[in-house]
């Protein structure tokens, strides 16, 4: 029985339910998100080795060849094309950030076409737009008298065949021999290539360069972006985290945020301004980052998307390699170096023109302060004793000069029984990796969680969870076991059971809004080339885009969310196999009845409503197997699909009863219409 008639028994939703957590994991941003199309780009590091073909259904895994250290410089995806010696050349660099070039060296005896390719992020996506190139290049020696200026031809072409796809010539350059010179083009595409095995080249003419050395730097390639972002999105990756209508974007990690050491932080101010400038840095997750993807596009992001930005900030605290126990920062310079860091980054976000950091924001082409809401400090902290010190001077200094901004801990953790006491008006982040079973178990997990952690007032940011692991015989999560070895203990894709369980755990969200305010799903991104992770909500390649079953499940659950909770009773027993929450949505026009059937048999249902409905309709996520999962041969398997001929002789009745067989396995929103 839902009750539309009672009031007081309802409860505001939590406006910033569900979101997304973001952190460059899986390459998820350098070769995912972030759109450039190039590899190693800037020759700081790569695992992208050069000629493999994308794997469409294969797992094609790629690791450095010391799993958590990058390496670099490499020319590492790039290739020669005719008679020229390519190296690298670290006498020519750029900028202080990067100090790496591409020599090229020219033989005397060279004919006809000479230059480079690069093969992209495991190849690249050839459709027709617009792609927007640019590169330096400086030469070791002035033009000869009587020789002409080079032409630099740049195209995109099949590495199979060497059909070009497309080109454009930046003509008559004279390359300087002192400053680099920037070369900026369009290359103008109509055609769509049959697969992603395509590279980007640049050639010279060998009668126009023969003997000569250049130096290349910083090259970059971008197709057409989200929302039309220079420096951008991928746009059907930000389309698809678009579509679920999230709520907010918590950023840079994750670990990602932390560094393997303290010096390979995250630093903000590291990752801001003109691409030349940024030195990227070896990530926490096996591979270089170029922080192509820094602070500002990370805020961009959230403006185009229209969300609210949860911005980690780093806590003084950085994970070791080799398992060693992590590095803290000493308490005198946390508030020396890391508070004045962080107070530094809210300024570059939020100060207006006239303060040091919003200046610079300015320059780099923002003006506009942005509004943050939400700061998280650091990311799992249970893993360090100094937690407690470093959150009191990170949470005391940062309140003092924002007060209005919600702060979130990060040293909550069930499994290893440490928190810490927070203030209130503050907020957990809770991180859940875990079997179906205990998502199943924990539907009332929220129910009495101010009791549980003996704070009041402290609301929770579900800001990581996800079924990792499926049935296995111990049921204990089996953390030694990462992609790609050992695939049995936790699953590759999430599965039909990942949604229904993280659905089911969800409602418990649902149905305590004061205490659940954010939820997020991790991690949510995977290319299928290059990863250090499963599942994740979406794997893409250079060409495709796989949504998951529990991609679907937020999709489903973030559109209708509903305006207030209302009070539901069920005469016939408890939840399991079925577990539901009921909402009305702003107007009262609607009401969505949320209902999962975990079990393997139908349930018979019957939903009153106490003031009637005029007609119901749904939408409904289920599938023939629980284990069921979309993939690169078919992302079909398992999607949302409109309920039809619902409720035929309950229809336009007042006062009416509903009644359906929930089908097994699914997951489903019905709306009534109440107006
Ligand atoms: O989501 C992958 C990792 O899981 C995150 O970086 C970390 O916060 C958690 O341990």
């Amino acid at each position: 029985d839902v009750s539309l008639r009672n009031v007081t028994m309802r409860n505001a939703t939590a406006p910033y339910l569900y979101g997304l957590m973001f952190e460059d994991i899986n390459h998820s941003g350098d070769g995912g998100i972030y759109a450039e199309l190039l590899t190693n780009r800037a020759f700081q590091g790569s695992d992208v080795k050069l000629g493999q073909t994308p794997g469409l259904d294969g797992d094609v895994i790629v690791q450095s060849e010391n799993p958590r250290l990058p390496t670099g410089p490499v020319l590492t995806g790039w290739q020669a094309i005719g008679n020229v010696r390519l190296s690298l050349d670290k006498l020519h660099p750029l900028s202080d950030s990067l100090p790496t070039a591409m020599q090229i060296d020219i033989p005397k005896n060279a004919t006809g076409e000479v230059g480079f390719a690069n093969h992209g992020w495991w190849g690249m996506d050839v459709s027709p737009q617009n792609f927007t190139v640019s590169f330096y290049v400086l030469a070791n020696a002035p033009r000869k008298k009587n020789s002409s200026p080079t032409d630099f031809n740049i195209s995109l072409r099949s590495n199979t065949t060497g059909e070009i796809w497309a080109t454009t010539t930046a003509k008559r350059i004279d390359v300087p021999t002192v400053d680099y010179y920037q070369i900026n083009a369009t290359i103008v595409n109509t055609k769509t290539a049959p697969n992603t095995n395509n590279t980007f080249v640049i050639t010279m003419n060998a009668t126009q360069v023969a003997g000569q050395t250049f130096y290349f730097s910083m090259f970059s390639l971008f197709p057409e972006t989200f929302k039309g972002r220079k420096n951008g999105l991928r746009k059907e990756i930000a389309q698809a985290f678009y579509d679920m209508k999230p709520k907010f974007l918590r950023f840079p990690g994750g670990n990602n945020l932390e560094g393997i050491s303290t010096q390979t932080r995250w630093k903000w101010f590291k990752t801001i301004g003109p691409l030349k400038d940024r030195p990227g840095r070896p990530g926490d997750w096996n591979y270089y980052n170029t922080d192509g993807l820094g602070l500002l596009e990370y805020l961009q992001w959230c403006e185009d998307m229209e969300i609210e930005p949860v911005l980690a900030i780093y806590a003084g605290f950085s994970l070791d390699v080799f398992g060693q126990e992590g590095t803290s920062y000493p308490s005198d310079q946390m508030r020396t170096t890391i508070l004045k860091e962080a107070l530094d980054e809210l300024e570059y976000c939020m100060g207006n023109a006239s303060t040091t950091y919003g200046a610079l924001r300015a320059i780099h082409g923002h003006p506009e302060p942005f509004s943050i809401k939400f700061i998280e400090i650091g990311n799992e902290d249970w893993f360090s004793d100094t937690y407690p010190e470093r959150w009191e001077i990170l949470y005391g200094g940062l309140k003092k000069a924002y007060p209005n901004i919600t702060y979130i801990s990060t040293t909550f953790n069930e499994h290893k029984n440490y928190t810490i006491k927070l203030p209130p008006g503050t907020m957990w982040d809770t991180h859940h990796y875990e079997e179906p079973q205990y998502f199943l178990r924990n539907f009332n997990f929220y129910d009495n969680w101010q009791n549980s952690t003996n704070n009041t007032d402290v609301g929770v940011l579900l800001g990581e969870y996800s079924v990792y692991q499926v049935n296995t015989p111990s049921g204990i999560i089996n953390w030694g076991s990462q992609a790609p070895v050992d695939k049995d203990a936790h699953v590759t894709y999430p599965r039909m059971i990942s949604a229904i369980a993280e659905g089911v755990y969800a409602l418990g969200g649902e149905r305590n809004p004061s205490v659940v305010k954010m939820s997020s799903y991790a991690p949510s991104l995977q290319n299928l080339n290059g990863y250090q992770w499963t599942p994740n909500m979406i794997v893409f390649d250079a060409g495709n885009v796989v949504l998951s079953p529990s991609y679907w499940q937020q999709w489903l659950f973030a559109r209708y969310r509903g305006k207030q909770t209302l009070p539901v009773t069920n005469s016939k027993g408890d939840f399991n196999p079925l577990f539901w929450a009921a909402s009305v949505e702003e107007g009262e026009q609607v009401v969505y009845v949320k209902v999962i059937n975990a079990g393997a048999a139908t349930v018979p249902l019957t939903v009153n409503i106490d003031s009637g409905y005029s007609g119901v309709n749904g939408t409904i996520l289920t599938s023939n197997d629980i284990d069921d999962f979309n993939f690169f041969g078919n992302k079909t398997v398992v999607v949302p699909k409109p309920l039809v001929g619902l409720d035929a002789d309950g229809l336009g009745t007042v006062n009416g009863t509903f009644k359906w067989d929930v089908p097994r396995w699914s997951i489903t929103v019905l709306q009534f219409n109440t107006g």
